[in-house]
Formats: structure tokens, C-alpha cells, sequence
């Protein structure tokens, strides 16, 4: 499964089944992180058998789980929304093409403090449960394209398939409050608006990793 591909199959998953995560995938995944912490300046941490986070009864109808004992903490300074979710998602796409379903979670998980390091200066954002689920969830329902885009004239192929991936990406509660906008032959811009939910800036890393998968870093830049 190539990366595209794994943008279409994927969608939030909160049912999994009582498997562990093989070995390979584990190791594969941890590689992977290191380098996402690196260039991102993160602290993200794979956390396996730890089923807590996701246990007993939560106080939101939002988001039932059941059956996570693995998730991604997602550890990074204050103020580092859009890398929390440009990397997370980096992750997110190699899960599903490893084989793996995932979740990002904001709200309806436990803290479970012992389990990861938070450094000075970090927080917690918020989590991406992830194994192998019961099934493959469904496509989340969306707007129109043009709700979303600025372009002054013909929109090129590469931006179209950019915006299509943009789409397909997940943010918080479904919310889509994005915009982006072809500022000229190869140039992008993509900004969050205004949410009560918050998020706003994960949501915004999360689709521009999506855009870059789809519309190919050779054919823009981001301004
Ligand atoms: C930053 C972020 C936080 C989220 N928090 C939660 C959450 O607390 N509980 C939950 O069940 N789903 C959560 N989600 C999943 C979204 O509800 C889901 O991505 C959205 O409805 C789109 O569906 P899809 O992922 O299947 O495409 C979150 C997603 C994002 C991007």
C-alpha cells in the first residue's frame, strides 16, 4: 500500500481486536518516530500494552473505544500544534500502510502520566490509538471542494489531487477548518480558521501532510 493509497483507506478506528502488534511493525514504527522527533523537535513515544488510557467508562458519548492497549503519546513543546500534526499523521499514514488502524485522540483518553516522559517546557497534545481494529471504519462525510479553496483561474492537476487528499484527512470532531490557496503558478498558502473546538493547528499540520503526500513537494511551495 503506498501512501496515497493509505490516505483513502484510512479512517478513525475505535474498535480493535486483542492482538498484539507484530515485532517488525513495532520496530518499523519506532525508526520512524525518531526521525519524525528529530526533524520535528518532538517527543513522540509509541506506547504499547497499556490499556488504562482507554479503559472504564468515559464521561463523553463522543468517541466510544474498546480493545486499545496501544496508542502514539504526542509529546512536544507548548506551541507545537502544526508539527504535532504534520508528524502524527506521518505516522498515521505508515500505520495503515503497515497494516495498522489508528484513532487521533484529544479528549476521550486517561492520562496515564508513568507510562511516558513529558519534558520541561512539553505537554501531552493528545494521543493516536492505533492496532488492528475490528474493522475499517468508515469515510467521514464532506463539504464541497470549493468551501475550501482559493484559486484565481484553471486549478493545476497536482492541486486538485492535493485538495482531494486535503479532504480526506481527519480533524477534530470532523470540523474541516481549513483553507487553502493556490497564491500563484506554484506557490500555497493553507491557514486554520476560527474553532471553538481547538485543534485548530493540529488540524492544520494533519492536511498539510496530506496535501504534500498528494500534490508532490517537486510541483509547489508552501508560503
Ligand atoms: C486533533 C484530533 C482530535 C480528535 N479527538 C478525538 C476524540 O477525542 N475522540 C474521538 O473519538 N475521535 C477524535 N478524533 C477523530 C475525529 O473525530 C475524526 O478524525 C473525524 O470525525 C473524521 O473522521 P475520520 O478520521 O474517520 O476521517 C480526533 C481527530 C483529530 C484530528
Amino acid at each position: 500500500m503506498t501512501l496515497q493509497e493509505a490516505i483513502v483507506a484510512r479512517h478513525s478506528v475505535r474498535q480493535y481486536i486483542d492482538k498484539p502488534i507484530e515485532a517488525s511493525v513495532v520496530e518499523r514504527l519506532n525508526e520512524e518516530i525518531a526521525v519524525c522527533n528529530q526533524e520535528g523537535d518532538l517527543h513522540i513515544q509509541l506506547i504499547i500494552n497499556e490499556p488504562k488510557a482507554f479503559n472504564g467508562s468515559s464521561a463523553f458519548t463522543y468517541g466510544k473505544f474498546s480493545g486499545v492497549s496501544n496508542y502514539l503519546a504526542m509529546a512536544g513543546p507548548k506551541g507545537a500544534d502544526e508539527a504535532i500534526g504534520y508528524y502524527g499523521e506521518r505516522l498515521v499514514l505508515l500505520a495503515q500502510t503497515l497494516g495498522l488502524n489508528t484513532c487521533w485522540v484529544g479528549l476521550t483518553f486517561k492520562k496515564q502520566p508513568d507510562r511516558y516522559t513529558i519534558d520541561n517546557g512539553d505537554k501531552l497534545h493528545c494521543v493516536i490509538a492505533l492496532g488492528y481494529g475490528v474493522n475499517q471504519g468508515v469515510q467521514h462525510p464532506m463539504r464541497p471542494m470549493e468551501k475550501f479553496i482559493k484559486v484565481k483561474g484553471s486549478m493545476p492537476d497536482w492541486f486538485r489531487r492535493g485538495m482531494e487528499a486535503a479532504l480526506l484527512a481527519p480533524t477534530a470532531v470532523n470540523q474541516q477548518k481549513f483553507e487553502i490557496a493556490l497564491i500563484d503558478e506554484h506557490a500555497v498558502t493553507a491557514r486554520n480558521r476560527f474553532t471553538l473546538i481547538g485543534y485548530g493547528k493540529v488540524d492544520l499540520g494533519i492536511v498539510k501532510y496530506h496535501f504534500e503526500v498528494a500534490a508532490g513537494m517537486e510541483n509547489f511551495v508552501w508560503k
